[in-house]
């Protein structure tokens, strides 16, 4: 047995005996997403269960898994501070048996310390390497956090892909580890409609060859892939990997070879998809992840020349405001890397933003666009930040123009059957000016 394995067997434990070396109100963090530790979050809420821990805080971006822990009962023994809510966490966070902590992605790893010392950082990795490093595997976006916590665990599961970068943990770091079966979970997106297409086609319009990606949330990003096919050179630069660019990269379109820095790699944060995004993942010289310090900083992302951000959003208002995490007053998402690359793209040489959208929700009847957000509803990208929004009616370019300029862009890419209200609307509050300029 190599030195390595033996310090392998010496801090391997059973689930029920790792959790034992939790303490009430352990301040604790995870990498995000698809490699929440599951078994450990099981194991935990059932000593939380039997009354022998409570006042846990626990921090992670997007669980998505509906964990027992996360019942309303549970909630003062192990309570979720969201740093992105979820689908499993929608309700709690709504009916405040858990919370939200807003910080743009990049920024997170700063300020979940400002809340106090970790004592606990916990994530699934990747099996050991014959060297002893474990890969954060599906996501390393809070990593930089491991070595400020006073105890560093992990969940082994095979399924979880090695993935290179600065994504790597040594066994000697660790303090305790257990072992997992249970498959990281994928995602999957339903088929693209004909607005998808076609905001697809408008977006794809604004990318040239030699450009740098990142793509954010949702279906749309999807729908520019399928349209970006005949495009050459691209880059990647983004928080998220995602099925789309694996087809960008198996078609020979992005090769990351205008980079400026990581020529040759494409760079992201995390991924959540399919598990043949995952098997692609797994020892692929070619991509690295980081930790979300570094790739959502936009400074980093601002090296690259001609950087494309394209995310989405909720709601948008006649002056640019973005609503992108929540619906009215209840949080939806969360603010993500949104504008940490809308900020980045805006120092790369030749850079822009895209925020794209349907025009409409609810079935055709409620307008994306409306006059003023929804009253409630969270700014997610300023009207100071904001670049272009592209709806399947064309695309509204709002930076260096006028309150007035960006309401009738705006309204112009607003679905037919809204464009008369949204008007007579924008007059009302004079956001058009009585000049028609
Ligand atoms: N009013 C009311 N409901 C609306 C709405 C509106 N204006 N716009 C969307 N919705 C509803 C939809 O009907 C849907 O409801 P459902 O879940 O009941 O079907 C839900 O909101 C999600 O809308 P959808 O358009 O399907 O979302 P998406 O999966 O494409 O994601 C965002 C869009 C904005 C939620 C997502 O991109 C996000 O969270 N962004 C913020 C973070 C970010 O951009 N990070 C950067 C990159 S990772």
């Amino acid at each position: 047995m190599n030195k390595w394995k033996k310090k392998y067997q010496d801090k391997l434990l059973a689930v029920e005996q790792l959790v034992a070396k939790f303490n009430s109100n352990d301040r604790c963090v995870s990498n995000g997403q698809v490699v929440e530790p599951v078994a450990i979050l099981e194991a935990l809420a059932e000593r939380a269960k039997r009354g022998e821990i409570k006042g846990i805080q626990y921090h992670i971006l997007a669980p998505q898994n509906q964990q027992p822990y996360l019942d309303p009962e549970m909630s003062d023994k192990i309570h979720l501070n969201a740093l992105f809510v979820s689908k499993p966490t929608l309700d709690l966070v709504w009916d405040g048996y858990a919370d939200y902590l807003p910080s743009f992605y990049g920024e997170i790893p700063r300020n979940v310390p400002i809340r106090g010392d970790i004592d606990v950082f916990m994530t699934r990795v990747s099996p050991m390497d014959k060297h002893g490093y474990f890969s954060f595997g599906a996501a390393a976006d809070l990593s930089a956090l491991y070595r400020q916590a006073k105890k560093v665990f992990l969940e082994v599961n095979s399924t979880m892909p090695r993935v290179h970068g600065s994504c790597f943990i040594h066994i000697s770091e660790v303090d305790f580890l257990c072992e997992s079966e249970a498959p990281i979970s994928e995602r999957y997106y339903g088929e693209l409609t004909e607005e998808d297409i076609r905001i697809g086609e408008i977006v794809a319009a604004k990318i040239p060859d030699g450009a740098c990606l990142q793509l954010g949330l949702g279906q749309m990003p999807n729908a520019i892939v399928k349209a970006l096919m005949d495009k050459k050179n691209l880059g990647i630069h983004s928080e998220m990997f995602t099925d789309g660019m694996m087809e960008l990269i198996e078609a020979g379109v992005v090769n990351n070879s205008r980079k400026r820095i990581h020529i040759g790699k494409s760079i992201a944060s995390f991924t959540n998809g399919s598990r043949r995004l995952y098997d692609f993942l797994d020892d692929n010289p070619g991509i690295e992840f980081h930790p979300v310090n570094y790739t959502n900083d936009p400074v980093i992302i601002g090296r690259n020349d001609n950087m494309r951000s394209i995310n989405s959003c909720i709601e948008v208002d006649l002056f640019g405001q973005v609503c992108s995490e929540s619906i009215g007053p209840k949080n939806f998402s969360g603010v993500g890397g949104q504008v940490d690359f809308i900020r980045g793209a805006k120092r790369s040489k030749g850079g822009k933003s895209i925020i794209a959208m349907k025009s409409t929700a609810k079935n055709g009847t409620i307008s994306k666009i409306k006059c003023v957000l929804t009253k409630g509803a969270v700014v997610t990208t300023s009207r100071n930040d904001v670049d272009n929004i592209v709806t399947e009616y064309g695309i509204a370019r709002l930076r260096g123009r006028t309150c007035s300029e960006r309401a009738k862009a705006l309204i112009s890419i607003a679905h037919p059957k809204f464009r008369e209200q949204l008007e007579k609307e924008a007059h009302e509050i004079n956001i058009i000016s009585k000049s028609g300029k």
